[in-house]
């Protein structure tokens, strides 16, 4: 029996919602364990394409299990409305495809105010959040006076959780000079959809195990990417959790030995959304050319992602990091059209040349790129499902990052569609 991880390698959209969906024909559960709806997954099936945020990519499937793990933080409305609009393209969401742990921490409406609040008061050194109210709720969550999932259940228990977390966060709104957060109308709208949320609700601890003792197979879909965790990232330019693979174990309330493989969903070039270090960004025509070709938009937030080449180095890095045994190498018909293609092979600082990326921020900023060059294959592939009928100069860019980077590559994808994807090694068979 082999359960797999995935996660972004990078700094997010690498692909994985394509990845996730591709091979959970093999799999019988798919679990989210950290993030919120701060990720924004696509898939595309049969020209038709779904935008998830905090359902697994699983519940596009028929006859598979979906859950939300406790890691996950829960912003009851938007989870609702996603439900609802999923619903409306055909698919089935029912008690029986999707489990929400009793555990997950709610993301309230006043997280998300604070998240503005203090990006909006930052200027220059904002982090360029989703303002999804991410950050706010995972400090609620450490700070012991976060309201979870299980706490709707009695009106009782959620008006003294209430107290708690607006004592704290009134005493910093009116620090701010903001208005202060009323319990009572939160309080009503929250029992109102109660119901609606609790119907979800299990120890996904318990679901977990039945399953692995089922012999059942997970699969779990990590959001974001590695240089985006809190502690790993280029804090402090990051998410608020950690995104790396042993965050599926925490975050779903299984062991470390559960999981048996780690795949790494990894851009064939880089790009990353909000502020931050980005040593191989191209703020040029290149950049603005694989944003185009790649359609690079935020999915959540429609912002403009920044592109720029591939970064052996951090990957490489990252890769160490998350223990990855194979990556899965997405968008590589976006390098098509290009003359020459590069990657970052070495960094140099002050003169000095170093193999990774130093964890300073001010380090991370001055760090300069050193690159490898390749020849452009200048012919298409997008839509390639075998190895073999990729142009020569694609093999041996793919070859010599797959050496550079020291981690497999299992799979190559082509293009947006589910099944434009090359199979190399199959994870669930290894
Ligand atoms: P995620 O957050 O990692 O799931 O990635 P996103 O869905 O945010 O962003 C990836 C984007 O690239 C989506 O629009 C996908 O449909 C698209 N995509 C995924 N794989 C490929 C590929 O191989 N080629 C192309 N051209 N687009 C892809
Ligand atoms: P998926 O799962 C790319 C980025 C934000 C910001 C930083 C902190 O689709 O790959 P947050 O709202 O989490 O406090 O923002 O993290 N970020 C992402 N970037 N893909 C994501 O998710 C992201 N989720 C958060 O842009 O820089
Ligand atoms: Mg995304």
């Amino acid at each position: 029996m082999k359960n797999v991880v995935v996660v972004g390698s990078q700094w997010g959209d690498e692909g994985k919602g394509k990845i996730v969906d591709w091979l959970s024909s093999e799999a019988d559960v798919v679990i989210r364990f950290q993030g919120g709806h701060n990720a924004g997954h696509t898939l595309v099936i049969d020209g038709i394409t779904y935008k998830l945020r905090l359902l697994p990519s699983g519940i596009v499937r028929k006859n598979k299990i979906s859950i939300i793990g406790n890691g996950v933080v829960v912003d009851p409305w938007a989870l609702l409305e996603e439900i609802e609009e999923i619903k409306s393209k055909g698919v089935d969401v029912t008690q029986k495809n999707l489990i929400i742990s009793e555990a997950a921490n709610l993301i309230l409406p006043f997280h998300r105010e604070m998240d503005e609040i203090r990006e909006d008061a930052a200027g220059k050194a904002k982090i360029g959040t989703t303002r999804r109210g991410i950050g706010p709720a995972y400090e609620d969550k450490v700070g012991r006076r976060s309201i979870r999932l299980m706490d709707l259940v009695s009106e009782k228990n959620l008006d003294h959780r209430l107290d708690t977390v607006l004592t704290h966060h009134n005493a910093i709104r009116k620090g701010l000079g903001k208005e202060i957060y009323k319990k009572d109308k939160l309080k009503k709208e929250l029992l109102k959809i109660a119901p609606e949320i609790l119907k979800y609700s299990k120890p996904v601890w318990k679901k977990v195990d039945q399953f692995k003792s089922e012999g059942k197979k997970i699969l779990f879909e990590g959001a974001q990417g590695i240089l985006l965790d809190v502690d790993h990232g280029t804090y402090p330019f990051v998410t608020s959790s950690n995104t790396v693979a042993s965050s599926a174990a925490t975050g779903s309330g299984c062991g470390p030995n559960t999981i048996n493989y780690v795949l790494g969903i990894t851009k064939a070039y880089t790009t990353r959304v909000g502020e931050g270090p980005f040593p191989t960004e191209q703020n040029n025509s290149i950049g603005e050319l694989l944003g185009s070709i790649g359609k690079e938009f935020g999915t959540v937030t429609s912002r403009k992602r920044r592109c720029g080449w591939f970064d052996g180095v951090l990957v490489r890095q990252t890769i160490k990091i998350s223990g990855i045994n194979g990556v899965a190498l997405t968008k590589l018909d976006v390098l098509d059209e290009l003359e020459e293609i590069k990657m970052c092979i070495k960094y140099e600082i002050d003169g000095k040349q170093i193999d990774y990326l130093p964890a300073a921020v001010d380090e991370q900023l001055k760090v300069k790129p050193i690159y490898k060059t390749f020849k452009g294959w200048k012919c298409s592939t997008k839509g390639i499902k075998n190895f073999e009928k990729l142009p020569e100069k694609a093999k041996l860019y793919i070859l010599e990052l797959e050496k550079f980077i020291g981690a497999k590559v299992s799979s190559i994808s082509t293009s947006p569609e589910r099944n434009d994807t090359i199979l190399l090694e199959n994870p669930f068979k290894i």
